[in-house]
């Protein structure tokens, strides 16, 4: 599709264009005329015996029927279309055509009013620069808490927040499995208004190998997985979750603390909470330890600039603290 501006794909559009706006001349030209001579015969105005002479009855007026009958006598006439519904037909396809000539619809040609959508985007981007740039401007050089507590920065904030953010996080913020709650305290990699814009700005990686293999198969998954439900009260086999620590105590510490509180520096989420980024039930957090699991946050820092970043991160800091 990367050359659909040029040579074949733009004379094909050119063609289709320019070929149905004749083709719609066509079709009104031909039927704002009468087709059949007999609709106007003088004798087709005598109603009842030209019913017999013709195998379409006329109806009222002696106008030529379609053939339909409905409820015994409701008969479908074959009248040409009246003068002012051809006349509107025709001005339309005038308005068309001068469209055609100020607005780009032929092919790629850009008209005489060389409008593009990139330049209407444009336009309206530096419109908007204009009236919200000065807005930007006193709130990034505010304490992220400060500008948290100002209405207007969190409607702002809201709706930054709908257009850039709301795919992944759902539109209220509160997640879906893989994609974490914004609103509650729970924190992978630290709720506080520098790390939550860190977050935003440069994004995150990450990275939980998966610990089939080094756990010596499915058996130490179990067991792993048993210690894991523990950890945030979860009932799990004794037996299985007192083997599972020492395999935790010599794997996962690195990473999730001895004692299960995570890791905010590398994204290690507290496993003790029973807030569980991939879902709660004993197999996915199975799945997390035997397959390991790679979140990723994109980097927005370049798309939305720091000071949008700066309102969302606000707008962000502001759910958990209601
Ligand atoms: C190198 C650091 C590291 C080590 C070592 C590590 N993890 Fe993780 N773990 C992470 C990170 C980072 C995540 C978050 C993954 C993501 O966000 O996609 C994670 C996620 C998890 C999850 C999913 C949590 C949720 O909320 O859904 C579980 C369960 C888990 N780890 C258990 C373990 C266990 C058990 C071990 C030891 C066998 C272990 N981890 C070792 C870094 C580590
Ligand atoms: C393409 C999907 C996607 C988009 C778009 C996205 N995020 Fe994320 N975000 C994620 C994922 C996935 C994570 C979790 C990364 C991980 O596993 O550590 C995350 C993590 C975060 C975190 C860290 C949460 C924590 O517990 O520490 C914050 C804050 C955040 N996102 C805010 C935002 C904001 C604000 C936007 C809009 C500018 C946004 N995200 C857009 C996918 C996305």
């Amino acid at each position: 599709m990367g050359n659909f501006n040029d040579g074949f794909w733009n004379l094909f559009i050119i063609v289709c264009t320019l070929g149905g706006i004749f083709a719609m001349y066509l079709l009104t030209a031909m039927n704002s005329r009468a087709t059949n001579p007999r609709a106007t015969e003088p004798d087709a105005m005598q109603s009842g015996a030209i019913a017999s002479r013709s195998d379409r009855p006329a109806g009222d007026g002696g106008v030529e029927t379609m053939g339909h009958v409905w409820d015994e006598d409701l008969t479908e006439l074959n009248n040409p279309l009246p003068r002012w519904w051809v006349i509107l037909f025709y001005l339309t396809l005038v308005f068309g055509a001068f469209y055609l000539v100020l607005y780009p619809g032929l092919g790629s040609n850009a008209m005489l009013l060389g409008w593009t959508q990139v330049k209407e985007y444009e336009a309206e981007m530096a419109q908007a620069e204009e009236r919200y740039g000065p807005l930007y401007e006193e709130f990034v050089n505010l304490p992220i808490e400060q500008v948290a507590a100002d209405p207007r920065a969190l409607r702002i904030g809201e709706r930054l927040f709908a257009s850039y953010c709301a795919v992944c996080h759902g539109s209220d913020a509160r997640g879906v499995p893989g994609f974490p709650n914004l609103r509650d305290d729970a924190w992978q990699w630290g709720g506080e208004p520098d790390r939550i814009k860190a977050s935003i700005l440069a994004g995150r990686n990450a990275v939980m190998p998966g610990w089939r293999d080094a756990l010596g198969g499915d058996a130490g998954v179990e067991e792993v997985t048993a210690y894991t439900l523990s950890l945030s009260g979860r009932t799990a086999d004794a037996a299985k979750a007192a083997a599972g620590k020492g395999r935790y105590d010599a794997l996962c510490v690195a990473c999730h603390g001895a004692d299960g509180a995570g890791n905010p520096a590398l994204g290690a989420p507290n496993l003790t909470d029973d807030v569980w980024l991939y879902g709660g039930s004993e197999a996915a957090v199975r799945h997390s330890i035997a397959e390991g699991r790679q979140g990723r946050m994109p980097a927005h820092g370049e798309f939305l600039g720091e000071a949008r970043v700066h309102v969302l991160a606000a707008w962000v800091r502001s759910l958990s603290q209601r």
